[in-house]
């Protein structure tokens, strides 16, 4: 049991029995993001590429938070350069953390650092806790391949980008709910900016329609998980 938060944009936070666990923890120049750099608290940090949306205020709070830092081999060497903590993955792998297993996923998508360096391939998260799974798809397209995510682990939870234009939109990512045959759907990276301005409950209209429970959540909503 634990608690999932949305903070707005890809920004979500994971309270799991005695670890809180960021991902993507856009903050600063996020306007819809419910706290304050200052009230920023983790145990771990997880970043699914390094687009400043979503790499966000991840150097101050991992250094302030003494954290670790989860990301693509690129990303992580970056960071380490920068005194940062972290523990380099890459896509398939998986690693057991304290609080759970994580393992990355293909995105279809691209990523460099916010100064524009190289900082590999952009992925998605999927974190088993060993009562729920987890997948938080980063930004991505729709790809085939999800289905194979979806058979390999009973998704319990995807956050799911549906604001088009960087990544899917809103019927791009009900194919994807439906090609990873998750049990429940949350919206994300929508709103933020005109440019990906999407229409929440028209997805969680067409979410219902295939089958599936849609929690469309506001910064600072949280649900049980
Ligand atoms: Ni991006
Ligand atoms: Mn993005």
């Amino acid at each position: 049991m634990g608690k999932l938060i949305y903070h707005g944009h890809s920004f979500t936070e994971l309270k799991l029995s005695i670890h809180t666990v960021y991902i993507d923890p856009f903050i600063e120049g996020n306007p819809l993001c419910d706290i304050t750099l200052k009230e920023a608290e983790c145990d771990f940090l997880i970043l699914t590429h390094g687009h400043a949306d979503h790499y966000g205020n991840t150097i101050e709070i991992a250094k302030r938070n003494n954290v670790k830092v989860i990301a693509t081999a690129e990303l992580s060497y970056y960071l380490d350069a920068r005194d940062v903590s972290t523990h380099a993955m890459n896509l398939g792998g998986s690693f057991n953390f304290p609080f759970g297993k994580v393992k990355l996923t293909l995105a279809h998508h691209s990523s460099s650092t916010p100064d524009g360096a190289y900082a590999g391939d952009p992925a998605g998260v999927l974190i088993s806790t060993g009562s729920c799974n987890i997948f938080h798809a980063g930004d991505t397209a729709l790809f085939y391949d999800m289905k194979l995510i979806g058979e390999m682990c009973k998704i319990d939870y995807a956050l799911l980008p549906i604001g088009d234009n960087f990544t899917m939109g809103v019927d791009d990512a009900v194919k994807a709910a439906e090609f990873l045959n998750a049990a429940n759907v949350i919206p994300i990276h929508y709103n933020t900016f005109d440019v990906i301005k999407a229409d929440a409950d028209e997805f969680k209209r067409k979410i219902e329609s295939v089958g599936k429970k849609c929690h469309v959540m506001k910064a600072g909503d949280s649900i049980e998980i």
